[in-house]
């Protein structure tokens, strides 16, 4: 587990500058007399070299990335018994509990590209590696008794016929926080919504601010906003099905070293939302927690606060059925003027879909950052008061 390996951390495309900021801040805090070594990065993630332990750990820690992926191994194949023989090789027998894993593959300008035979090829060396190196009773036991959980696929990824092999260390996506959640309408995966709030406050002063979001839904921003230094032991990843981790004795010491902290970035978190149901839904998800939600319309001119006020907003995208006439360019606008208006915040966060061509003025543009929302190109501006 104190051996060194590399690990890809996965974010949704165009976003892992973002990720790497959390990433950053947050290995200084649990590991402050380790150094980070970061290999590479490119618009879907983030390739570390860390231990074993450390590697699974940002399971817990983080709270941006889709899903973090151990790198079992990389090498040439352009035929189908090559991959098979370099499969059947690999010490499997550390990582598998005797399952058949599902395989995730995908290829760029390589000649092993068909999915079928790809995945026949690895199933077999698995098959294959298990014959060799019998995987010990106390795993299949393992598997027996653990059936319903998450059991970690392979990926297979080539380019140029350069093959990388990785397995999930995370299971269901690391945006499932084990909190029960009621979602209200078109809730932003919480994810996103944390790399969002990075990019809204990551260079911003210390002090704190009010985080305002008058558009609230579910409440997934305020909440992600409020649990940004929580550990995630609510839920299970996939890592936890390892023979590594199975053999591994102090699991629960490691696990109980890394402790969470309130986010000291908000003195308070305030949402405001129009449907009375959603905003029962709010309150449930957000109970216990240093967050009032209440009802409001973002075009009212009722409810104005002064003070050192961030605004986060995911509007309406209009894409329900009959709303979507009343859904445009201006009505976004409205928005940013009428929270401009209550607020006075420091900054606005909002996100607009693309086909609107909203286009702020250099002067009041802090950062322009496209993304997929639910498919959907959509933008993500920060602006200026
Ligand atoms: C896309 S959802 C927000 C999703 C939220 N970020 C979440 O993750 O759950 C937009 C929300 O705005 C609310 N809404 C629509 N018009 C509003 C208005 N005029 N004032 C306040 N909230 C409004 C809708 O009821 C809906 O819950």
């Amino acid at each position: 587990m104190e051996t060194l390996a590399q690990f890809y951390i996965i974010y949704p495309l165009g976003l892992s500058d973002l990720g790497l900021l959390e990433l950053k801040e947050k290995w200084v805090i649990h590991y402050p007399d380790k150094k980070l070594e970061i290999i590479s990065k490119n618009e879907g993630g983030v390739l570390i070299n860390v231990t074993t332990l450390q590697g699974f750990s940002l399971n817990h820690i983080l709270r941006s990335p889709t899903r973090i992926l151990l790198r079992v191994a990389e090498f040439k194949a352009r035929d189908f018994p090559k991959l098979f023989n370099k499969i059947s090789k690999l010490p499997m027998k550390h990582l598998l509990i005797g399952q058949k894993p599902e395989i995730e593959a995908s290829a760029t300008n390589s000649k092993l590209f068909d999915s079928r035979k790809i995945e026949k090829a690895i199933k077999d060396g698995i098959e294959e590696s298990y014959r060799k190196q019998p995987v010990k009773k106390k795993y299949l036991d393992h598997f027996e008794a653990n059936k319903t959980n998450d059991l970690p696929k392979i990926y297979y990824r080539a380019v140029d016929d350069m093959i990388t092999i990785s397995i999930d260390t995370t299971g269901e996506l690391l945006h499932k926080r084990g909190d029960k959640i009621f979602t209200g309408l078109a809730p932003i995966r919480e994810s996103l919504a944390s790399l969002l709030l990075a990019a809204l406050t990551y260079d911003l002063d210390k002090k704190p601010y009010i985080l305002i979001d008058p558009m609230t839904g579910s409440g997934t921003f305020l909440i992600e906003a409020h649990d940004a230094y929580k550990i995630n032991n609510d839920r299970n990843f996939a890592y936890q099905n390892f023979p590594l981790w199975i053999d591994y004795l102090p699991k629960k010491q490691f696990i109980d070293n890394f402790k969470s902290s309130e986010n000291d970035k908000f003195s308070k978190h305030l949402g405001f939302e129009i449907n009375e149901d959603v905003i029962k839904l709010a309150v449930k998800n957000t109970e216990g927690k240093n967050i009032q939600i209440k009802k409001g319309d973002v075009f009212s001119k009722s409810e104005s606060l002064a003070g050192d006020n961030l605004v986060i907003v995911n509007p309406p995208y209009g894409l329900r059925v009959g709303e979507k006439s009343n859904i445009n360019v201006e009505y976004y606008k409205k928005i940013i003027q009428s929270v401009r208006e209550k607020y006075s915040p420091v900054r606005v966060g909002i996100i607009i879909p693309e086909e609107h061509y909203f286009n702020p003025a250099p002067k009041d543009l802090v950062a322009r950052i496209p993304f997929k929302n639910g498919g959907l190109s959509v933008i993500f501006y920060i602006l200026k008061n």
